[in-house]
């Protein structure tokens, strides 16, 4: 049972005997349990002296920022083969950079990336976590987590992992989003000057292998004996949260159109979704079904184009049906990225998908 002495709205002791008990018992399940991962230094290797690496750390929490560390693992090893260094990284085309990323989705985090890299390359790294906070694509969470992470500094890291573990810990009923500021005070007071690094990581390993949204695994939990969800029973009802609006629906066309063995594909505009990333030709997304006579129409060029049927792909403020359409134009004098349709590669996935749904119909 957590003393009432460890809510964040009373006087806390930051040395009292229940916050140090937590600290020890989820360190220790850390340095026997924690995940090997990629950008990873393990507690052993740090205590042995190994510093991780900055960049190594900056660059996999921004993939991390909407993405599984599983997802994550293969775009790390591609990202840092190509760009091994933040110089390597700043001096790189704009779109070598989103190429590499295709795939990984919310593609201004790539953006922004490459924009940080040339503020780093020049400036050096920051040695705290405003100085991080400050360079594009850096918001609170990331900076907090490269402070702790890459400089071992007492930072407090809070994302929808950690979010969920103080939320069942201390039995938050208020419902999120309105709860962040109180799961985030929860946070902030187990947050201490011993392995700053370890804690955030430890944290978040919690929150991703036992403290899961569906089925917690509380026997597996070293905080299972003091955990108020725990205690209720239903652990799995915690965090509460807000009903959210239903997602909604857009529609729009996609044009596969091929010449030799090239297809067309085009630059999206740097502002707004999938900006500065290749595509296929395609209508704007609406929130009605295109008309039959609108696809001759909205084409990019005339002819007769086959349908090859629909794809899906959620977005995070919307899902999106895309139907696709496939015309053969040996003659078509159309200026855009002519690409070999062998070495087709760089594309977002819901362009992805509208491809593979041409060529599969060929
Ligand atoms: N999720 C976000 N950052 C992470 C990290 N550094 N390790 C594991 N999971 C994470």
């Amino acid at each position: 049972m957590i003393p009432a002495a460890a809510a964040p709205d009373r006087a806390v002791d930051p040395l009292s005997e229940a916050r140090e008990s937590l600290r020890i018992s989820l360190l220790d399940w850390y340095d026997r349990l924690g995940r090997s991962l990629p950008w990873r230094v393990s507690p052993e290797a740090r205590a042995c002296g190994q510093v991780p690496d900055p960049y190594r750390v900056w660059l996999s929490e921004v993939m991390l920022q909407q993405t599984t560390a599983a997802a994550v693992g293969p775009y790390f090893a591609k990202f840092l083969k190509r760009f091994p260094t933040v110089h390597a990284l700043a001096d790189a085309p704009r779109e070598a950079v989103l190429e590499t990323w295709a795939g990984l989705g919310y593609y201004s985090r790539a953006r922004n990336l490459h924009a940080a890299a040339q503020a780093l390359a020049r400036d050096g790294f920051p040695k705290d976590e405003a100085g991080w906070r400050a360079l594009p694509g850096v918001g609170a969470y990331t900076a907090a987590a490269v402070a702790a992470i890459a400089l071992d500094q007492p930072a407090n890291v809070v994302d929808g992992n950690v979010e969920r573990v103080m939320a069942r810990l201390f039995a938050v009923e208020t419902p999120l989003p309105d709860a962040k500021p109180i799961l985030r005070d929860h946070a902030a007071c187990l947050v201490g000057e011993d392995r700053p690094g370890d804690w955030a990581q430890a944290l978040m390993d919690l929150g991703a292998t036992v403290c899961t949204p569906k089925a917690p695994k509380c026997d597996l939990c070293p905080w299972r004996s003091v955990c108020a969800a725990h205690r209720s029973g239903a652990p799995q009802r915690f965090p509460f949260k807000r009903p959210k609006a239903e997602r909604p629906q857009r529609f729009g066309a996609a044009y596969w159109l091929e010449r030799g063995k090239s297809v067309l594909l085009v630059r999206r505009p740097d502002k707004g979704l999938l900006g500065g990333m290749l595509a296929l030709p395609s209508t704007d997304w609406r929130s009605d079904v295109i008309a039959d006579a609108d696809i001759q129409r909205l084409a990019p060029a005339p002819g007769a184009w086959r349908a090859c049927g629909s794809v899906r792909h959620v977005f995070t403020h919307f899902a999106l049906t895309l139907d696709v359409f496939a015309m053969r134009d040996d003659t078509c004098a159309l200026d855009g990225e002519w690409t070999r349709t062998s070495a087709l590669s760089g594309l977002p996935t819901v362009f992805r998908k509208a491809a593979e749904r041409a060529m599969g119909a060929r």
